[in-house]
């Protein structure tokens, strides 16, 4: 425990050198670093890269000799968003820190100090051409003071579409009106391009409502307190506009909940899904205020989801069926059909908010609108799980999913498995094993879903209306009968490759079981709708198995239709052998892929943390080397 302490110190001590992916400044014999885990970041895509920023992240340090520090994160002093060019390909064998590149808050790439600090959670608040860094929480120290109440950091990645000669991309510091502050965290954040509007929903303040800092031992400035607001920024006229509203009663506010836009109504509406309310993380004791509570509010916030309609300013409560359980910092992208007739919302990962060393979730469910019913379209492994991440969807079939940290079940901070980045068919409701932008396709329903809402893969979905329950508020199901007008919104894709990849353009299997007119659809709904809870433990069992029997086979009786496929089975296949030469009565988990690279997952060389490492000591680190105290300790 001791030598762990020294290490962990040393390792802090020469961090700024590995954000900026130099080598010099390593500890003693360190030859390599690996992005580890990433928890509680902020991204949003604008037109063909990723931006990241903020949060916790993670590296594992590795050494001449073969071994492996203890994963550490630095609170990144200099300033650092990343950014991905959805150009370039990548696979589970890739160093995914390479393929990132790096944008620098800070001046002239110095240490950031109180100009651009290190935000953990908050949003990136986007259109298409900049982004604006909201909300979140700093570490309290008394080093510096930190950016006032009124002050967001904002960024202009391009103009407006039209290429100025002259136009630099950079950061701008912009003031919020009063009425607006960033002393809110834990919200859930939107954005919609084609509306130059974005928004941040509940979340949570400190009991002042004044600053509110990463949980420390002086509660005053934890976030404590429920944010009843919905704050809009508005980037259709030149100067930005906030706005902050009040949620009306009936419409709760929580911590980390997902919120999707959804391309329905004059202007689209904004559909809340999940979060928790008294949440561990708040508290520096890492202990909910309020448990019982807690189980009691928030599966409704699956069960029952909130809609803005955004050109009424109007809200409404639509109960779904068949919900996953309580769950809070997961993602959400939407999917819609290529008619229209339904827009499925994909929900993936997260945690019930309340134990961080329990299982994750790793299963993806989708909400289908307008029937409003859930189903479970993959069933995970918690191994693989993750909460704490984001997702964006670069192609119409594709979710790429970003960071995100492991329960802790077991003792410290486990790596994440299968890495930083992670890409999931839309369509076919998979893991994809790389992302190549040459591969790609446009969105099909998931037989799955059309199976239950009708239609086949291109729409056509027969129910149209929330099933069984009706629409709870006449006024929402003319929301859904106007039809927004899908030419407003940009599309960035396809990005040409900066790789060697050459992936095909496949076609999916338009002969749906269910196709034509399921006539079936009405009587039967009754019985379907009873089903769809059995059908879903059915299918988790199925898809389990299924996997590991896809697993066992390797595609060697199939003929894979598409080179893409084909080299994706060749990943399942070499998984395989992998993991038939490791005895053990674990399912083959994604650890197998590292050791196919040689890197050695964390478990299999015995790393445990002696102790878990305590939630306080990312607060406690010194930042930019500089001596520093909590205030009020
Ligand atoms: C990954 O690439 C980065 C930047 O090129 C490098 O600093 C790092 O050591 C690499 N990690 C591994 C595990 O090779
Ligand atoms: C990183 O370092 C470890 C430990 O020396 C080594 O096993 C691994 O192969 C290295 N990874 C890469 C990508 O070089
Ligand atoms: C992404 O990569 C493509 C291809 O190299 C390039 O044309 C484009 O400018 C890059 N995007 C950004 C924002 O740098
Ligand atoms: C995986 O990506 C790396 C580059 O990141 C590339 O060198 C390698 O060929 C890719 N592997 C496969 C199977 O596509
Ligand atoms: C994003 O908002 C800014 C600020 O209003 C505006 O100048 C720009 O044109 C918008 N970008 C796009 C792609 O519409
Ligand atoms: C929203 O407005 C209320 C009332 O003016 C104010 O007390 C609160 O601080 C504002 N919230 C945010 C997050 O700006
Ligand atoms: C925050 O919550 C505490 C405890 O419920 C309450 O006493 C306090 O008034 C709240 N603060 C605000 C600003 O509402
Ligand atoms: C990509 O693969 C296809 C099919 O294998 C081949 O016909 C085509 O020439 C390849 N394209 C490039 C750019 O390599
Ligand atoms: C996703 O799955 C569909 C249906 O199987 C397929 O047509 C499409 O090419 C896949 N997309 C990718 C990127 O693998
Ligand atoms: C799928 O089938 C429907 C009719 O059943 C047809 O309208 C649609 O164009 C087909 N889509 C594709 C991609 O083949
Ligand atoms: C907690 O912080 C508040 C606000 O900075 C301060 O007024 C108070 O004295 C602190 N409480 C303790 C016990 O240090």
């Amino acid at each position: 425990m001791y030598w762990t302490g020294i290490l962990v110190t040393a390792i802090v001590a020469v961090f700024p050198s590995w954000v900026n992916g130099q080598q010099s400044g390593w500890i003693e014999n360190q030859v390599n670093a690996t992005m580890c885990a990433w928890k509680g970041l902020r991204t949003s895509q604008l037109k063909d890269t990723a931006y990241m920023d903020g949060g916790f992240l993670f590296w594992t340090p590795g050494f001449a000799d073969g071994g492996y520090g203890v994963p550490e994160q630095d609170g990144n002093p200099l300033g650092i968003i990343y950014t991905l060019n959805f150009s370039m390909p990548f696979n589970s064998s890739t160093n995914i820190s390479s393929i990132f590149n790096t944008i620098s808050k800070a001046p002239n790439g110095g240490a950031a100090n109180n100009l651009a600090p290190n935000y953990y959670d908050g949003a990136m608040l986007a259109n298409d051409s900049e982004f604006f860094l909201y909300g979140g929480l700093l570490r309290n120290t008394i080093v510096y003071s930190p950016p006032d109440g009124d002050e967001v950091l904002s960024y202009q990645a391009s103009d407006s579409g039209l290429v100025k000669p002259g136009f630099r991309p950079g950061f701008l510091n912009d003031k919020l009106p009063d009425g607006v502050t960033r002393y809110i965290t834990y919200g859930g954040a939107a954005n919609a391009p084609s509306e130059n509007k974005a928004w941040y929903f509940g979340g949570y303040r400190s009991p002042s409502g004044g600053p509110v800092y990463q949980p420390s031992l002086n509660n005053s400035l934890n976030p404590l307190n429920v944010s009843n607001t919905l704050i809009t920024l508005d980037i259709s006229q030149a100067s930005p506009k906030w706005s902050n509203t009040t949620l009306p009663n009936g419409i709760p506010s929580r911590a980390n909940p997902s919120v999707v836009w959804v391309p329905v109504g004059e202007q689209g509406i904004l559909v809340v899904l999940g979060g928790v309310s008294y949440p561990y993380y708040s508290t520096s004791a890492q202990v909910s205020l309020n448990e019982p509570q807690s189980r009691k509010d928030s599966p409704g916030y699956m069960a029952n989801v909130d809609i803005y309609d955004i050109a009424s300013g109007k809200w409404y409560q639509q109960t779904t069926i068949g919900a996953p359980p309580q769950l809070a910092m997961g993602c959400a992208v939407v999917a819609t059909a290529q008619d229209s007739s339904s827009y499925n919302i994909y929900y993936y990962g997260g945690f019930d908010g309340l134990n961080e060393d329990q299982d994750f979730n790793d299963d993806v469910w989708v909400l289908s609108l307008p029937s409003f019913m859930w189903m479970k379209i993959s069933s995970g492994d918690p191994e693989h799980a993750r909460a704490g991440h984001q997702c964006l969807t670069p192609y119409p079939d594709q979710m790429v999913t970003i960071g995100g940290f492991r329960s802790s079940k077991g003792g410290g901070l486990n790596c994440l498995d299968g890495g930083i980045l992670q890409v999931f068919n839309l369509t076919e409701g998979k893991w994809l094993t790389s992302y190549d932008p040459n591969s790609w396709n446009m969105y099909g329903v998931p037989e799955m879903i059309h199976l239950m809402i009708g239609g086949d893969y291109a729409g056509g979905a027969t129910v149209t209306t929330p099933s069984p329950t009706g629409w709870a508020d006449v006024g929402l199901g003319s929301v859904f009968a106007t039809t927004y007008p899908a030419s407003k919104i940009a599309t960035s894709y396809p990005y040409s490759s900066q790789g060697p990849g050459n992936g095909t353009r496949g076609s999916w299997n338009n002969n749906s079981k269910g196709g034509g007119t399921p006539s079936w659809v009405a009587p039967v709904l009754g019985v379907v709708l009873g089903l769809v809870f059995l059908t879903a433990i059915a299918v988790a069992i199925m898809l389990y198995r299924r996997r590991s029997l896809l697993l066992k086979k390797n595609g060697g009786s199939e003929n894979p239709p598409y080179d893409r496929h084909h080299r994706i089975r060749k990943w399942l296949n070499g998984t395989n052998e992998k993991a038939q030469t490791v005895t053990t009565e674990d399912p083959p988990s994604r650890y197998d892929d590292m050791e196919s690279r040689n890197e050695t997952p964390l478990r299999s060389i015995g790393y445990t943390s002696p102790s878990p490492i305590p939630e306080m000591a990312q607060y406690e680190m010194p930042e930019n080397q500089r001596p520093f105290e909590l205030m009020g300790e």
